[in-house]
């Protein structure tokens, strides 16, 4: 029980922080969107450099790190766990709702997951260890490729409803919904969940496009 207990506020801290650090890597990204006659790639490049220099970026990047892995070993220990003793999963049980997305949370994580390994090992371990410095032409040529935009809209779609059950469920198991801030989290949680989605699709989609020539 009380491994249970440290296990799901684990599961709700990481989550959170995973919450914030996509809005994070949301900001910087939508400079994308600039158009590349007014010098979209050497303000995206010089944001990347500051980004792997900064000691205080440095410190968040391995907070996010650490957030992944135990988000994930913590969420498959509580299914394990719940499973064994019920015969149901954990988030069908435990869910303070019976929704899509609270059933499908082990189905929609995987999938994040499997989007994650396919992302880093595209951009990120290129930038960090193989030295390429310009980011802007690497992700901007990524998605000169369809398949590619469909794997990114396809893991928005995972993101929308894994954090449209996540985002309220974190604040439920941290003990923070009170009867008078329960529908505020909720529609937070359901603003969140839509708008960060979206605008990460968009960003595939309108390079695809090739929008950031016009
Ligand atoms: C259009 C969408 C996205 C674009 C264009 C994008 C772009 C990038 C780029 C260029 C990097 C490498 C930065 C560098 O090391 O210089 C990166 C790192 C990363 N991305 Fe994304 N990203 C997108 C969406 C996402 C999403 C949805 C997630 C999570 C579900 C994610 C998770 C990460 C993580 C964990 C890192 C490593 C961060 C760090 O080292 O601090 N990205 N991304």
């Amino acid at each position: 029980m009380k491994y249970y207990i440290i296990n799901k506020y684990l599961a709700a801290l990481s989550g959170l922080f995973l919450i914030l650090f996509l809005t994070g890597h949301l900001a910087g990204n939508l400079q994308l969107l600039i158009p590349e006659s007014s010098g979209a790639q050497q303000q995206f490049n010089d944001y990347a450099a500051f980004m792997s220099s900064n000691p205080v970026v440095k410190i968040l990047s391995i907070t996010t790190y650490v957030s992944i892995l135990l988000h994930v070993v913590v969420t498959v220990a509580l299914s394990i766990d719940s499973k064994r003793k019920r015969g149901v999963g954990y988030s069908v049980s435990r869910s303070p709702s019976n929704s899509i997305s609270s059933r499908y949370m082990g189905v929609l994580g995987t999938v994040i997951l499997a989007f994650i390994i396919i992302h880093l090992s595209d951009f990120w371990y290129k930038a960090k260890f193989e030295g390429e410095t310009d980011v802007y032409s690497m992700v901007v040529n990524k998605f000169q490729n369809i398949e590619y935009v469909a794997i990114y809209v396809v893991a928005m779609l995972a993101i929308f409803f894994h954090t449209l059950h996540g985002f309220s469920s974190s604040f439920q198991s941290l003990g923070l919904v009170g009867s008078k801030t329960r529908r505020y989290i909720k529609i937070c949680g359901m603003i969140y969940s839509l708008l960060i989605p979206l605008l990460f699709m968009l960003i595939p989609i309108y390079l695809f496009l090739n929008l950031h020539k016009t």
